[in-house]
């Protein structure tokens, strides 16, 4: 079982995505367990203010630290065991390995942060990481937390049906997935790939590893080092599995 809580100022963004799809199902079936709470209904004040103009100057609103850090002691109070993070673009990287990391822990808050930031006392005293999940800027950290969750549900045993189809996925391997094709074999004069008619599964097997590899090379240069390591790993894995 799966628990999010997360914290934003705009809960309806998180509407629609949890009614399709695998999100759906696993709420459903009660592997997933998502809570979304407006961290307004925190604020003191008549107002419901979340945010203040920022100490030392400069354009934009920061988000107070007293609503937000309510909203968590709130949502951690059933003491579950929770990992408290907090998107921002400045936070750390969000990668695949990070979600398998994450993806040990059963219960998460997910703080959105809006405006120019959040006062840095929330992120420093209150939650166990500051996440980015890439080098651009969003407008809130809502996109993100949807990211996370996902992406980390999806590693957690139960929540996808094919346990299988986790282990050729794009990064898996440290590469980028090999491409796929289906049905028809030929459509408006662009053929499948002959070797993947031919029924040889060896030949099918190389063609794919040669691919995932090439498109790597030619896409994403920068993911070839830990690759070889995984491999390197993985190969040291088998001779010790054959010696023992
Ligand atoms: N909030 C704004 N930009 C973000 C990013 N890249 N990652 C996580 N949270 C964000």
């Amino acid at each position: 079982m799966l628990h999010f809580k997360i914290l934003t100022i705009f809960p309806k963004y998180f509407a629609s995505p949890f009614m399709d799809g695998l999100l759906k199902q696993a709420i459903r079936s009660g592997v997933l367990s998502v809570d979304v709470q407006d961290i307004r209904d925190f604020s003191r004040d008549k107002h419901r203010t979340v945010d203040d103009t920022p100490y030392g100057g400069g354009a934009g609103m920061v988000m107070k630290p007293e609503p937000i850090v309510a909203a968590i002691k709130h949502a951690v109070e059933d003491n579950r065991s929770y990992r408290v993070i907090v998107f921002s673009p400045k936070g750390k990287k969000f990668d695949q390995s990070a979600a398998r990391r994450l993806s040990r822990h059963r219960n998460f808050v997910l703080v959105c942060g809006r405006y120019e930031g959040i006062d840095e006392r929330v992120p420093a005293f209150y939650a166990d990481e500051e996440l980015s999940i890439g080098d651009y800027v969003l407008s809130g950290g809502e996109a993100a937390a949807l990211v996370f969750l996902e992406s980390v549900a999806r590693l957690v045993p139960g929540f996808v049906g094919n346990e299988e189809s986790l282990v050729s996925e794009s990064y898996e391997n440290g590469l980028l997935e090999y491409p796929q094709y289906t049905k028809p074999k030929t459509f408006e004069g662009h053929d499948v790939p002959p070797v993947l008619l031919s029924g040889n599964h060896r030949e099918i097997e190389q063609w794919r590893s040669e691919q995932s590899l090439k498109l790597t090379e030619q896409r994403r240069p920068d993911l070839l080092d830990a690759a070889k390591k995984y491999h390197h790993n993985s190969k040291t894995m088998e001779t010790r599995e054959k010696t023992n």
